[in-house]
């Protein structure tokens, strides 16, 4: 068993994403003492944004800056460790109706025609198999179904959209919202998720 474990909030100890994606990765410790994990903070240590040095790099154009290599290396890194994992575990929180910048650069890097994904005569096929994945959704507000903002909710549904097109349709969302709404509103909302998490069949 194999755990790849991401995070993308900027607040540190302060968050709840991350506190909910630790809890799921603990979960699964518990239950299999032999799991390897990898982690990855998107937060503190982001791949750049995508650029034309990066897809003339992608062709082949030869690579004479450090900086531009070293992100390569990172690329090519998130995808090997997606491949070898057996669980994802995203922590992502919601910024601005999506997900954090850092968390769709780390999808920049994997959604990749011919590696996770092709395309077919039929249509796009997600090329990862046999993979579980998790979200650790954290939000300030509320948008889950039948809340007026829900027409807004862009983080989860984009998150379990981009995971189906890879391949990847077993996804398990535990999620605190509306934890903006003060002190016992959060407190209810972490008590919650956790208690889900403590349910999660391994
Ligand atoms: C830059 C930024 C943008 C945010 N945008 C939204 C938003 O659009 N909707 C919302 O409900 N909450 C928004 N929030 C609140 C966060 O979703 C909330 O604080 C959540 O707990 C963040 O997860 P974290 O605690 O893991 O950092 C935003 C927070 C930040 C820092």
């Amino acid at each position: 068993m194999h755990i790849l474990h991401l995070d993308s909030s900027v607040l540190g100890a302060a968050s709840v994403s991350r506190q909910l994606s630790a809890g799921i990765v603990a979960r699964y410790h518990a239950q299999y003492p032999d799991l390897t994990i990898v982690s990855r903070d998107l937060a503190s240590d982001p791949a750049l944004h995508l650029s034309g040095a990066h897809m003339a790099a992608f062709q082949g154009a030869v690579v004479d800056d450090a900086t531009m290599m070293a992100d390569l290396i990172k690329g090519n890194s998130y995808m090997d460790e997606l491949f070898a994992a057996d669980v994802i575990v995203i922590g992502a929180p919601m910024y601005n109706l999506s997900i954090p910048t850092s968390l769709k650069a780390w999808i920049d890097r994997i959604a990749i025609a011919g590696k996770t994904f092709q395309y077919t005569a039929t249509g796009p096929e997600g090329l990862l198999k046999n993979k579980r994945a998790f979200i650790a959704s954290a939000r300030g507000g509320v948008y889950s179904a039948g809340s007026p903002a829900a027409a807004l909710e862009h983080q989860e549904s984009y998150l379990i959209g981009l995971l189906a097109f890879l391949g990847i349709t077993d996804v398990t969302v535990v999620r605190a919202e509306g934890i903006a709404f003060g002190p016992e509103a959060k407190e209810a909302a972490v008590s919650q998720a956790l208690k889900d998490i403590a349910a999660i069949p391994a």
